[in-house]
């Protein structure tokens, strides 16, 4: 009777953990932690919350723009390990971004994720502001 009951709650436990694998992707777990405000589509409520279409590509391509994304509080504190933000960024950059991003984009990685999340930001905008000039400067 204990064996058949083991049994079952291994039986159990690894369906649970290969309905989880296999449902947990970047994009659902994108739905989860920032669709509520950024929308499905990434177009967000623009001005309070910035359109995630088309301009990360630019901003990812300034130095110090690939460690904003991970620094902004919404992506900084979500209840997510570095590995998934690393990972919902990435498709964030490819879903909504591809036209703008650099050709020689190498994707974010959970290590470096980890460390510029713990720096989070306290005044996005104005950073923003700053990483917007080293782009302008750049195309001078
Ligand atoms: C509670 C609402 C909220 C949630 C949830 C949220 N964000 Fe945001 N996000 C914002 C706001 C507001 C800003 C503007 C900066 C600020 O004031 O924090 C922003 C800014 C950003 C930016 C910078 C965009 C730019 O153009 O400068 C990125 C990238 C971003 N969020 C990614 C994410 C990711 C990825 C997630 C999910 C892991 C997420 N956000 C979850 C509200 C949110």
């Amino acid at each position: 009777m204990i064996r058949t009951l083991l049994l079952l709650v291994v039986v159990a436990a690894n369906l649970a953990a290969n309905t989880a694998l296999a449902a947990y992707t970047p994009g659902v777990a994108y739905m989860l932690h920032c669709g509520g405000c950024h929308l499905i589509d990434g177009r967000s409520n623009p001005p309070e919350v910035p359109d995630l279409r088309g301009e990360l590509g630019r901003i990812v391509a300034v130095p110090g723009g690939r460690d904003y994304l991970a620094r902004v509080p919404g992506a900084s504190q979500a209840p997510v390990s570095d590995q998934e933000l690393a990972e919902i960024l990435n498709w964030v950059l490819h879903r909504f971004n591809e036209k703008t991003l650099p050709v020689d984009f190498t994707p974010l990685t959970g290590e470096e994720v980890g460390k510029s999340r713990r720096n989070v930001l306290k005044d996005p905008l104005k950073h923003r502001a700053t990483l917007w000039e080293r782009y302008e400067a750049a195309q001078e």
